[in-house]
């Protein structure tokens, strides 16, 4: 059926509802070149103010995983996912992966790139030299049964409406849609084939989701969809006001992945991996008990094996997994620039969506399509809400290769830093599961 573009457009502009085939049009037609890139943009954004009715949810995540082929594992191996919905400073889904492998699990992990203020799974793995992430199907599922693991990227034939609306949203405006971002995870997380899975579903300044009304909301939405592709999802609400761990930018965020291997326990990126981990294990049926799940946890961490499994997938993806012992073989920063607290007091607040887009503004992430990272750009930002700075003590420091752009990143990140006189506490971190 052939429609008019622009009258779907105005339909969902004055808040209707689109039929099934309406938004096949669209969105199909979007990775065909029949609908341009401008057109679709009006559309996102048309969604984003008015939203979806259930029934057009799951009519375009099915659109979503039908666009290419949908992935199958043997029905006696576990398989099990996380994916989040995106932070500033998340790097779980690379410490995760092998995590998970070493206990004997199959992850078949379809990640993505960065989106708005947030970075991307796939653009930090991008940093380590050679690495792809771009296989066929059939090579995924290979990667996955002979590793345990593999993180790959949406292509032309796994989940390509999300690989092309994904880049678009992330720079027109129009993430933080309920309906657009249920599509687009769990399209990748239906066509992958996990059976399993568990969503870190992130709240505060540094997320999509503001707040835990709305966070859950997104909950029930993405697990309805997962359910009635007969997935099994369970939800994870944690806490994204401060940025996660102590370093932000994606060579700096691998960096600080393998040292979470090696055995470094950063605290809050700790306790939330620790809680996704032993979700992941019980509802796999790898652990039998809460417990059982902690001493496979503490297990592979200890014994090295989940290291081992991180550098098995680097090779295997036809990276060096030499920057596992040698951190100079990534890509580094030319300049180490510290930043210094402007006032003195007990940080009340961060606004980390601020901090991603200083870090936009380095090169860490797109302000176009087509634009080149700086995979080495980024931040050390150690301190979290709770913590007490002394005025022109360390904040953090700014890595880069431009030192025209440090002023105005430096300025943008001593900002976001929000201090009071009295005495403030520390976050909790996971707010409910
Ligand atoms: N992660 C995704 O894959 N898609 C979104 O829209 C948000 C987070």
């Amino acid at each position: 059926m052939s429609y008019s573009p622009v009258e779907i457009i105005i339909k969902k502009r004055n808040g209707e509802q689109l039929s099934e085939s309406e938004l096949k049009f669209m969105f199909q037609g979007y990775i065909e070149n029949q609908i341009p890139d401008y057109q679709m943009s009006a559309l996102l954004m048309a969604i984003y103010h008015k939203g979806m009715k259930k029934s057009e949810i799951s009519n375009l995540t099915s659109i979503y995983i039908n666009s290419g082929r949908i992935i199958t594992f043997p029905e006696d191996i576990a398989t099990v996912d996380k994916h989040s919905t995106g932070g500033v400073g998340d790097k779980i889904s690379i410490i995760l992966g092998p995590i998970m492998a070493a206990c004997g699990a199959y992850v078949p992990m379809i990640s993505g790139r960065g989106l708005g203020h947030t970075g991307g799974t796939l653009d930090k793995l991008d940093s380590i030299p050679g690495l792809r992430t771009d296989f066929s199907e059939k090579e995924f599922r290979k990667l996955v049964l002979n590793n345990g693991y593999a993180i790959v990227s949406q292509t032309e034939s796994l989940v390509p409406i999300d690989k092309h609306i994904y880049a678009l949203r992330d720079v027109t405006g129009t993430i933080e849609s309920l309906p657009l971002i249920t599509a687009s995870i769990m399209s990748k997380k239906i066509a992958e084939g996990a059976r399993n899975l568990v969503i870190d579903l992130k709240i505060g300044s540094g997320a999509f989701i503001r707040n835990l009304e709305a966070a859950r909301k997104l909950g029930k939405l993405l697990t309805n969809t997962g359910n009635s592709f007969g997935q099994n999802v369970k939800i994870i609400y944690t806490n994204m006001n401060s940025p996660l761990g102590e370093y932000v930018g994606n060579s700096l965020e691998i960096l600080e992945s393998i040292h979470f291997l090696q055995g470094k326990k950063i605290p809050d990126l700790y306790q939330i991996t620790r809680r996704l981990a032993i979700t992941m294990l019980q509802i796999a049926g790898i652990s039998s008990s809460e417990t059982v799940a902690v001493e496979h946890f503490d297990n592979v961490l200890n014994s090295g094996a989940a290291l081992e499994r991180f550098k098995l997938m680097i090779q295997a993806q036809e990276g060096d997994p030499a920057v596992c012992d040698n951190p100079q073989l990534l890509p580094r920063a030319r300049y180490e620039i510290p930043i210094e607290a402007t006032d003195s007091g007990w940080i009340e607040a961060i606004d980390s969506q601020n901090i991603g887009y200083a870090l936009i503004g380095l090169g860490a992430g797109r302000r176009k399509i087509n634009d080149q990272l700086d995979y080495s750009a980024g931040a050390y930002l150690p301190h979290k809400i709770g913590d007490h700075l002394e005025r022109g003590a360390r904040l953090g420091s700014i890595f880069c290769n431009n030192l025209h752009l440090v002023d105005e990143a430096a300025g943008k990140i001593a900002d976001s830093f929000h201090l009071t006189k009295q005495p403030t506490k520390h976050q909790e971190l996971i707010l409910e599961y």
